[in-house]
């Protein structure tokens, strides 16, 4: 692929410090029909998610006689990217993706309570702009938890990644299609365990670290705003009952 220079004076192309989330803000609740859904703002993405179950797993074969099984949907609406490269909707792209989605709430819901039911998470892209499988996991995971389906953690996801020799997080699609390295990773920010790490270019050690440094800081905001979006429908229905 062509180069393209990606860091000017310090800068990322879109002003941003090599450390810097892109703007994200999150709304828990938007879908009344779903158990549990959340709408995620990150930079220009703008993805959706619903959690329905745990309801009984069907067809029937796909049932677990001793635990839930989890079973998730990622799709771009076909509206949702800028330049066409691939059909939307199913694609090999969106299995892996609704794979890597799936293994990373399989480890945190307490799967054992709920046995012969499936817990569906659907996550619908509706713009893309670059680290889609990360923002709808993070987005995924506020809708599990306003789902009410009990979990040990709340994942988050972010990417971060190489332009020559130096470390970026959260990667926009630009940067994703022209840097050297993209390693997208989710957290339980609990106890930092790691539900998915993949890897698209290389990494040396020391950048790896940085990566991982970077991801785990920014974790902190992300975890912030998760919580405050689950918090705010409550403080809400508070206000009004005060009024
Ligand atoms: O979105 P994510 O970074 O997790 O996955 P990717 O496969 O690395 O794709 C990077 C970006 O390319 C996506 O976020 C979209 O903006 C864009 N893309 C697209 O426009 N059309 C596709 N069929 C696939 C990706």
């Amino acid at each position: 692929m062509e180069k393209l220079e990606l860091l000017i004076n310090g800068k990322r192309l879109d002003g941003r410090a090599m450390d810097e989330l892109r703007k994200i803000s999150i709304t828990a609740s938007p879908i009344r029909n779903a158990t549990g859904s959340a709408y995620i703002e990150w930079g220009n993405n703008k993805i959706l998610a619903a959690v329905y179950g745990p309801r009984e797993a069907l067809p029937r074969h796909t049932a677990d006689p001793d635990r839930a099984v989890v079973k998730c949907r990622y799709t771009m609406a076909p509206f949702s990217s800028l330049e066409e490269h691939g059909r939307p909707g199913m694609n090999r792209r969106a299995i892996e993706i609704s794979k890597v989605t799936k293994e990373v709430f399989e480890n945190v819901i307490l799967l054992d309570l709920f046995p012969g039911t499936s817990i569906d998470i659907f996550v619908e892209v509706l713009q893309s702009d670059g680290g889609t499988r990360a923002a709808g996991i993070t987005c995924a995971s506020v809708a599990l938890a306003a789902s009410g389906i009990p979990m040990r953690d709340m994942p988050y996801a972010v990417s971060a990644g190489k332009v020559g020799e130096t470390v970026i997080l959260d990667l926009n699609k630009i940067e994703d299609n022209y840097s050297d390295a993209d390693m997208p990773m989710a957290i339980n920010p609990r106890n930092k365990e790691v539900t998915l790490l993949q890897m698209d270019g290389e990494l040396t050690k020391d950048h790896f670290k940085q990566a991982v440094e970077m991801i785990l800081k920014s974790g902190e905001a992300i975890t912030k705003l998760q919580k405050e979006a689950l918090r705010l429908p409550y403080e809400k229905a508070q206000e009004r009952y005060n009024r």
